[in-house]
């Protein structure tokens, strides 16, 4: 990240790659490849953000030409009917092109490589740069990351690999994972994805915390009651039922997403903004949460309503499964800062709206001249609509005195009406492009994340703690509201 200016790019050019390089996405012909990778490939061609003369190729096993991956490729982009979009993508596709071959033979990766070399015949000098792009299932990170890096690491140029989630299923699991991948490609070359770093507000969650000093004295637990991490879905598993199952929602965005905002809520200021700084002292907040308790933890799976299915309705569901679809957990930190202040992970599929924000909840003021009065909270919207507000209480103008909630508000539209927020992905692509891996996940996060997550995750496993039944388009089972009474949380 470098360093914080007050206007400049926080960017930090480290080995950028600027011209002669081709990116290959592996798993050219799925989900996130189609909704996710390639537009956000697309929207740093438009914006000219890509090296100068780059190569899109795509790899999976489908057989497909050219026409009908170009076609796919590009099926999610939006606004195609504008000059503006309709010409560079015309240009995207044509750097853009397709090749089929199996994850685990070896003939698979010496076709992509003679089409490589092909690619880089045509660059008159300088490096051949290559960005690896795993949009792969787990179960073929190993094999494919052997076979690229036998048959299709540049020996004229960097290369780098960047590796979807989920990174493991366990502790065990992953440090087989992070084992087989690092005897190949080293820490600095791998670019471990968690999405939620590329969004703009949990982006400025640290460039907020450690550039306003009005905060800093009061971001510990002798003014924080409580802090609330929460993501919201209104939407059920449909058609994802197989990987979800195998996953849960602890693993898929607990162990992740919403560890990874509360290491940058909680960790200390780093010696500067470069990624090794950063991610020393993530790495110290996950050093010290103890492994989650069952107790502390409340589990949920939705059922049937208002028209729409069930998570056991969902065909691609095993029957009778206790994977639950809704989790709160609750995490403490124990070192002088924050001892004491619950940090509570929420995060639940098939619910009454699509939210992801972070609550800080303030103590209370001493009663006396105020009774009841409620307390202040700084809310992080992350998504829809991002924003950052203060709850305040203000005088009501007039000849009485009565204090009134209010909002310190800080809506990104209204205050940057100009500017476009980035899509997470193009974020972060980019920054792998750059060689920065602040916004990454390190291979000792991991550990420390999987620390915390292991033994709640084989309790599960192992067929423990029945998930509690909620309604589709709810707010979550009915025992969320005394969950968090419990650890703090006062309605404001
Ligand atoms: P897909 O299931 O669509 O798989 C991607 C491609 O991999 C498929 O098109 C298929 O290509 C190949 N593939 C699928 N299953 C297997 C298998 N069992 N063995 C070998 N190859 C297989 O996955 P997604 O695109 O949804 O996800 C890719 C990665 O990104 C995963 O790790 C996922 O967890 C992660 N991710 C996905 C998100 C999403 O929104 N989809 C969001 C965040 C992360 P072919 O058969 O043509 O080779
Ligand atoms: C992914 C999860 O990591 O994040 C999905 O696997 C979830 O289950 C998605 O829907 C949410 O991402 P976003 O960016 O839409 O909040």
């Amino acid at each position: 990240m470098g360093t914080l200016g007050t206007s400049t790019s926080t960017g930090q050019a480290q080995n950028e790659l600027k011209e002669n390089t081709i990116i290959i996405v592996f798993g050219a012909s799925g989900d996130l490849a189609k909704k996710k990778t390639f537009p956000a490939l697309f929207g740093l061609y438009k914006q000219g953000l890509l090296p100068r003369g780059v190569h899109i190729v795509g790899y999976a096993r489908t057989k497909m030409n050219d026409h009908e991956f170009k076609k796919r490729q590009v099926s999610y982009v939006k606004g195609t009917d504008d000059p503006a979009v309709k010409s560079p993508l015309d240009e995207f596709k044509e750097i853009s092109s397709y090749i089929s071959g199996p994850y685990d033979e070896d003939s698979g990766f010496q076709a992509l490589e003679e089409h490589l070399l092909s690619i880089e015949t045509k660059y008159a000098s300088g490096p051949h740069n290559r960005l690896f792009y795993f949009a792969l299932p787990p179960s073929v990170f190993i094999p494919v990351a052997e076979g690229v890096k036998k048959h299709n690491y540049s020996k004229n140029g960097i290369n780098r690999l960047i590796i979807e989630k989920p990174f493991g299923k366990d502790l065990e699991s992953s440090r087989e994972l992070l084992s087989a991948i690092g005897k190949q490609w080293a820490e600095e070359e791998t670019f471990r994805i968690d999405h939620y770093l590329g969004k703009e507000v949990v982006k400025n969650i640290l460039l907020f915390r450690f550039s306003n000093g009005a905060f800093s004295p009061s971001w510990n637990n002798r003014a924080i009651s409580n802090v609330q991490i929460m993501f919201k879905e209104p939407f059920g598993t449909e058609g994802r039922g197989g990987y979800f199952d195998e996953f849960g929602i602890l693993r898929d965005i607990l162990q992740n997403h919403l560890t990874q905002v509360l290491t940058i809520l909680a960790m200390e200021p780093p010696a500067s903004f470069g990624a090794k700084d950063i991610r020393d002292e993530k790495v110290k907040v996950l050093q010290a949460i103890s492994p989650i308790a069952p107790e502390d933890t409340l589990l949920g799976q939705y059922v049937a309503a208002k028209g729409k299915p069930g998570y056991l309705d969902d065909d691609t569901v095993p029957k009778g499964s206790k994977c639950p679809t809704f989790a709160a957990t609750t995490l403490y930190i124990k070192n002088e800062r924050w001892e004491g202040v619950p940090f509570i992970l929420i995060a639940g599929k098939a619910l009454d709206e699509a939210k992801v924000e972070v609550r800080i909840q303030f103590k209370d003021v001493t009663e006396g001249a105020f009774k009841d009065i409620p307390r202040n909270e700084l809310v992080f919207r992350i998504q829809p609509s991002e924003a950052v507000y203060l709850k305040i209480n203000a005088k009501v103008p007039g000849l009485h005195t009565r204090a009134l909630p209010t909002n310190m508000d800080l809506t990104y539209k209204r205050q940057f009406p100009e500017s476009k927020i980035p899509d997470a992905y193009e974020a972060l692509i980019l920054d792998a492009l750059r060689g920065d891996s602040s916004n990454f996940v390190r291979d000792d996060e991991l550990d420390g994340a999987w620390k915390i997550f292991t033994p709640i995750l084989h309790w599960i496993d192992g067929k423990n703690g029945d998930p509690i039944k909620y309604e589709y388009g709810s707010t979550g089972p009915e025992e969320f509201g005394d969950y968090i009474a419990a650890r703090g949380y006062r309605p404001s």
